[in-house]
């Protein structure tokens, strides 16, 4: 028993001491309406339920988000995302970013790296299926120009 009031103490304790440790989320940047991506509507609900938690300035937190260590992988996942590509300033990325970035959809979705696995373990509603996908890079598909 007293073993067991040790354990509880000490993991209670540990976790506390891991509140310290935290990635800190850059401030999103400034943008107008007029900055966001414009889409088909069907897209728009793709890319809204399965990648804007990581690729906008409209993340929705879930509440274990904030909670040490869970918040490390999520925390610098929402800063690397929005770093690669940021659909809320979308329209302000020059042509040569926006061609990297179509040609990174169709990739991602081609090898299923988006959204990350670890990520739809915890939200099944951002789940693609194969029709979705290929809706996806069709859309992509359109804007690469050929080089
Ligand atoms: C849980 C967070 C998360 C979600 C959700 C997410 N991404 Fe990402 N994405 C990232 C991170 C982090 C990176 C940065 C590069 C890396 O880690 O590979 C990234 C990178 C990318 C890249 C860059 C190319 C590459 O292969 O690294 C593309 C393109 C991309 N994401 C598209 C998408 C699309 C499209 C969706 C939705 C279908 C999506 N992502 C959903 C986190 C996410």
């Amino acid at each position: 028993m007293k073993t067991l009031l040790h354990i509880i103490g000490w993991t209670f304790l540990v976790l506390l001491l891991l509140q310290f440790i935290q990635i800190e989320i850059p401030k999103p940047p400034k943008a107008t309406p007029a900055d966001e991506i414009k889409a088909p509507k069907e897209i728009m609900s793709i890319l809204k339920r399965s990648c804007y938690d990581c690729h906008s300035n409209h993340t929705k937190m879930p509440w274990y988000g904030n909670i040490s260590p869970i918040s490390i992988g999520v925390h610098s996942n929402i800063k690397n995302g929005r770093a690669w590509l940021n659909f809320s300033i979308f329209n302000r990325y020059d042509d040569q970013k926006k061609q990297k970035i179509y040609k990174g959809i169709v990739e991602s979705m081609r090898i299923r790296k988006m959204p990350p696995p670890e990520y739809l373990l915890f939200h099944k509603e951002a789940r693609l299926n194969k029709k979705e996908v290929e809706l996806l890079q069709d859309w992509a598909r359109k804007f690469i120009k050929e080089d």
